[in-house]
């Protein structure tokens, strides 16, 4: 639970606008454990919601001027419901709060008037953790239970299909109101979650299963190299054309299939071609197609309570993505190689979209504080670098609920 967060939000709320909020939206960060950039190319995905978050609290106010204050950044955002459009040069938070308002516009028509929201957060900003999903989610979903939009208070409580419509609408909110290229994995996680379990997605059919880590689940131990990077600044989009090229070849050699994405390739395709392919381009397609096959077997590992298979699993998507999709960092290969001989660990790699941020690492419950300590000082050793470390635990998805009544609350 986030009550200290939560506390933090309305103490904000209540010292810049006064009274009472009427609505929290709360959602978590996630952990990609599995299924690398697969997510954009039709693939598979393992991800989980970690106990870290993002809380809305506010209310509807009169008319179309809305106020949206980061406590995180002591920033006040102002614009009018009615003239959001892409294209506003807004930077940081402000561009997702302003794209999700947008969003719900397009997606169920115009919200019921302006709002007072105060918002903050402990999930770690710029590392890999998915703060921007979750402010995306934590933002929709106060809109929801502050029944600013035409869907009831329960729509995304409810029924699994109005939470993947949700997760849709904000992707696309990310696509093309914030202008990055991302996959649907990040907005799927946040809405997901389930403590204790993890999530299983088929990015192209969206066939999805919840998987649990075992009783008692291992800690998600989650390392921040602290150094981070704009997911905006062209490495992303850079890679998803290099994954969209090797495609393009493929159209062209097998005009007969009708290839669309790197899941419509197999690995033995990409061997046969390997020679006449990009030598770019083929590493970055193996990774990807071995990616998914790893999502594959890794959850197999997880329906049979194989955790250790699961780790190596997750161990073996790093080297892959150093050597093969090239998004690691120096930074990230130290976290990695400090925890392979830390105490407890069964898995770790670079999660999200990398080249800085984060490392997520599995570690055995009872391991956790001195994996931690001793990751510290391998890391430290290694860069001279003091990184962040949060134990964290799978978690529950987004909700929303009414002040006045919290039993809406999922656990
Ligand atoms: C970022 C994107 C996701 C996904 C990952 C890499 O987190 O937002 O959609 O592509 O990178 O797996």
């Amino acid at each position: 639970m986030s009550s200290i967060t939560e506390e933090i939000a309305l103490a904000a709320f209540a010292e810049v606008f006064g009274g009472q909020p009427s609505a929290i939206g709360r959602a978590p960060g996630r952990v990609e454990l599995l299924g690398n950039h697969t997510d954009y190319n039709g693939g598979l995905v393992l991800a989980a919601a970690i106990d870290r978050w993002t809380v809305v609290v506010g209310r509807a106010v009169p008319g179309q001027d809305s106020r949206v204050f980061s406590a995180n950044f002591g920033e006040l955002e102002t614009f009018e419901i009615d003239s959001i459009a892409p294209g506003h040069p807004s930077e940081s938070w402000a561009r997702y709060v302003r794209g999700v308002t947008w969003i719900m516009n397009q997606w169920v028509g115009p919200l019921a008037s302006g709002f007072e929201v105060a918002l903050t957060g402990d999930v770690p900003i710029g590392a890999g953790l998915s703060s921007s999903a979750s402010l995306q989610a934590a933002f929709a979903m106060f809109l929801i239970g502050a029944d600013l939009t035409s869907r009831p208070g329960e729509f995304a409580e409810k029924s699994e299909s109005h939470r993947l419509e949700l997760a849709h609408a904000l992707r696309r909110s990310e696509n093309e109101y914030v202008g990055v290229a991302s996959g649907l994995l990040d907005q799927f996680s946040t809405l997901f979650g389930k403590a204790g379990h993890a999530i299983v997605l088929d990015c192209r059919t969206l066939e999805h299963e919840i998987l649990s880590l075992g009783n008692p689940p291992p800690a998600i131990v989650v390392c921040d190299s602290k150094t981070s990077r704009r997911l905006a600044d062209g490495q992303y989009n850079r890679r998803r054309a290099e994954c969209e090229r090797v495609v393009e070849h493929f159209q062209n050699k097998k005009p007969e299939q009708n290839i669309r994405q790197l899941r419509d390739i197999t690995l033995d395709e990409l061997r046969d071609e390997w020679s006449t392919l990009d030598p770019v381009g083929r590493l970055r397609a193996r990774h990807v197609l071995t990616e998914n096959d790893r999502v594959t077997a890794g959850a197999a590992a997880l329906r049979s309570g194989d955790l250790i298979r699961f780790g190596s699993l997750m161990s073996a998507s790093h080297v892959s993505s150093r050597d093969d999709f090239e998004n690691s960092s120096p930074a990230l290969d130290a976290l990695f190689e400090a925890a392979e001989e830390s105490p407890g660990f069964l898995g770790g790699k670079l999660s999200g979209a990398g080249w800085a941020g984060c490392t997520v690492n599995l570690v055995r419950t009872d391991d956790a504080e001195s994996f931690a300590e001793s990751l510290r000082s391998g890391y430290a050793r290694r860069t001279g670098l003091v990184p962040d470390v949060h134990i964290c635990h799978a978690a529950a998805g987004a909700t929303s609920f009414s002040l006045t009544n919290r039993q809406g609350e999922r656990n």
